[in-house]
């Protein structure tokens, strides 16, 4: 019968976690949680099967509705990104971009990108290795937190890379698209944009459009700011479309199809309310800076307004950000450490990374952001202990269950998995 036993822990840890995490103020940038409509989709028959090849050429039959489903999907993701293709295959935002660097690369050649120390993502690098290419660090300008230009253009003349990607996990700011571009295709490049953080505000217009600033591609998941289930997405010009496309099929044969399902509602959810969710998103982030600086905790770049993104770092010192996130954790805060372009490495990490999509999400305005300040300074200037702020954290999280920027806003934001009637239901059928 231990079976059965670990059946029943299995399920109260799961709805353990939900009750625990509706208790917590997630500022995990990365993250972000979906509409109940979003939820049932990913629940459907539509994530036992196939669809291998391409729309309407399916190898396996039975796709008649699949290829409606992803006709539309392709339909509403062209439409909001006014973008001239998209591919929905990758199942995450790594894939995405190595789908692209094994599509327009070849072993030997070279890509540039930020460093992980400065903000890039570790999937820049492995993509290149696992395809034989290598990767050459972008410059970064640590002053104005962002790609140094002047630096960019002259390394791109000296290496010509295949493929300059810009784009990072830690982005305040717009990268420089319009710069680059000239100097990318004098040496005969691509320019592709990461946008895996960024791409919900691009889709309700608050953040640079790397497309319209002549991006050749864009990658990106679609769990961040974009508010969908967890996968990755390519939208790029016509010219690479068929290149991208065989190459997400040669990565990725089973793309989960429930997933593009719920992908598709989600973009209907964003062209509704992206727009007012990503105003929303960008001011709170503001206002949690401004909060943070005023309550003597050390924000990065105070001179030029903080973030014009949905993330705020903060800088508590070298070596110090892994411990004081487990102490906000133990508050029941929760956040990532990063490390910074002037710490050594990355054991030695000194910036904690904020991010207010997933509070936005739950209606959180900039009330909110001035009591979450509060929290996070009290922890971070240790004026209260961990288990005072929890409580605090607690009584703000309890007020805001809901989801909101969708069609269903009645729906429980966590607490909607409920083991009590499934126990007994089980009980039942196996006469425990
Ligand atoms: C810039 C960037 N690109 C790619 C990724 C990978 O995304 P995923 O987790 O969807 O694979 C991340 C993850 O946070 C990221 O920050």
């Amino acid at each position: 019968m231990h079976h059965l036993r670990a059946l029943m822990d299995l399920l109260s840890y799961v709805e353990e976690h939900h009750f625990y995490r509706s208790r917590c103020i997630n500022l995990i940038a990365s993250e972000n949680i979906t509409s109940g409509l979003v939820r049932k989709l990913l629940s459907t028959d539509l994530g036992h099967r196939y669809a291998i090849g391409f729309l309407y050429t399916r190898m396996y039959r039975g796709c008649r509705y699949v290829d409606l489903i992803e006709a539309l999907t392709g339909y509403l993701l062209r439409s909001l990104f006014r973008a001239e293709h998209v591919n929905y295959v990758p199942i995450s935002g790594t894939l995405a971009n190595l789908i692209v660097v094994n599509a327009l690369t070849k072993p030997g050649d070279s890509i540039m990108a930020l460093s992980v120390m400065d903000g890039g993502h570790s999937s820049f690098r492995e993509c290149s290795l696992v395809h034989g290419v290598s990767m050459v660090p972008l410059p970064f300008d640590q002053e104005a937190y962002n790609v140094d230009v002047d630096g960019a253009e002259k390394l791109i003349r000296r290496v010509k890379p295949k493929i300059v990607l810009l784009g990072a996990s830690d982005i305040l700011f717009p990268h420089p698209v319009r710069e680059l571009m000239p100097v990318v295709k004098e040496e005969g490049g691509i320019l592709a944009y990461d946008a895996a953080h960024v791409l919900g505000l691009i889709a309700g217009g608050r953040f640079q459009d790397p497309l319209r600033e002549g991006a050749d591609i864009v990658t990106g998941s679609t769990h961040k700011t974009f508010f969908g289930p967890q996968g990755g997405i390519i939208l790029c010009k016509r010219d690479y479309s068929e290149a991208i496309d065989h190459s997400a099929w040669q990565l990725v044969n089973n793309h989960h199809i429930n997933r593009v399902a719920a992908l598709a509602v989600t973009t209907c959810e964003m062209q509704a309310f992206g727009a007012s969710y990503a105003d929303q998103v960008t001011k709170n982030a503001k206002r949690l800076a401004e909060a943070l600086y005023d309550k003597g905790v050390k924000v990065i770049c105070s001179d030029k307004n903080f973030t014009e993104s949905h993330q705020v770092i903060i800088d508590v010192g070298r070596g110090r950000a892994n411990g004081i996130s487990n102490i906000l954790e133990e508050a029941n805060i929760i956040v990532n450490p990063m490390p910074m372009p002037w710490d050594r490495d990355e054991g030695e990490a000194s910036g904690i990374r904020l991010g207010v999509q997933e509070v936005t999400r739950l209606g959180m305005k900039e009330d909110c952001m001035d009591e979450i300040a509060h929290l996070i300074a009290d922890i971070v200037l240790s004026r209260r202990s961990p288990s005072e702020v929890r409580y605090s954290t607690e009584s703000l999280a309890d007020n805001y269950q809901k989801v909101y920027f969708c069609f269903d806003t009645d729906e429980e934001a966590y607490r909607y998995f409920r083991v009590e009637y499934l126990m007994k239901e089980l009980k039942m059928q196996m006469q425990l």
